[in-house]
């Protein structure tokens, strides 16, 4: 939010419509479920529309950038819609897998806390390459196309397993094993690939880092409250344990 220069958010309630809005569209929810989901979604919407109508083309945040590109409300809305659930619900999730994941190698915490250098960027990519928040992501083919020797016709829904390519033994050797540091850590599709790769891959590699580096370096002796794995949340295309007990 600060690099965006958006200020005077309430952020539980801004928390609420983001995980509101992936179960509206992730998720499998009952009719009478969608309602109330659609409550949320529709207030995070008339939230952005107000503060879009009431930004000056000369302020220096992310709404007046937009007014004075002469983007219109409604495009500009979507558009923040999905860009600050992407900011945040992400890297939320990707913190959570992060911390329960290195918390179960108590040998790696012990030297993170002593500042091994790069060791927290290398952990970070290890959780992206095999349990990545997204797991998976929705296209349609925009004419008929052969993948992998099936023909598709055009506009057939297709759901792509980004998750899977971290496990791909043909790619990494033994990739079930946690082994920050491998060689090739990066040949993976946490962030998708090509003309859509994910905006913010740099912000979000950076928050896990400083993150994970600043939490063990401030508790070494933190534990994981229980070896049971979490509750999980497990949408469509999110997966992430839904909290961390740690003691
Ligand atoms: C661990 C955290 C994150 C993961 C796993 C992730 C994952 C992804 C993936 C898989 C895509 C590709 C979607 C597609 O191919 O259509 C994507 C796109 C995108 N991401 Fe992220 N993302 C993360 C964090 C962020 C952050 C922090 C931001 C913004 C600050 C962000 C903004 C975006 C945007 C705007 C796009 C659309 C890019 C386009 O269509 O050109 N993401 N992300």
């Amino acid at each position: 939010m600060e690099v965006l220069g958006i200020s005077d958010v309430d952020v539980p309630a801004l928390k609420a419509w983001s995980t509101a809005s992936l179960e509206l569209f992730w998720g499998n929810p009952s009719p009478e479920r969608q309602h109330e989901l659609a409550v949320d979604a529709s207030a995070f919407h008339r939230w952005l529309t107000a503060r879009i109508r009431a930004a000056s083309p000369g302020g220096d945040d992310l709404f007046s950038a937009l007014v004075a590109h002469g983007t219109p409300v409604r495009e500009a809305a979507g558009l923040c819609y999905f860009l600050l659930i992407a900011g945040q619900e992400t890297t939320t999730q990707l913190l959570s897998t992060l911390l329960d994941r290195v918390l179960r190698h108590p040998d790696v915490w012990l030297r993170l806390a002593d500042g091994e250098p790069g060791l927290a960027a290398a952990c970070v990519e290890e959780v992206l390459r095999r349990e990545p928040p997204v797991t998976t992501w929705r296209r349609v083919t925009s004419r008929p196309v052969a993948l992998s020797g099936v023909d598709l016709p055009a506009g057939a829904p297709l759901l792509l397993m980004l998750a899977g390519t971290g496990s791909d033994p043909d790619v990494f050797a033994e990739p079930e094993s946690f082994c920050p540091g491998r060689p090739g850590a990066r040949k993976h599709l946490a962030f998708g690939y090509g003309r859509h790769f994910c905006l913010g891959a740099g912000l979000a590699r950076l928050e896990g880092e400083v993150v994970l580096r600043t939490v063990a370096r401030r508790f070494p002796d933190l534990r994981l409250a229980s070896p049971e794995p979490p509750p999980m949340l497990g949408l469509l295309s999110f997966r992430a344990p839904l909290g961390v007990a740690v003691v």
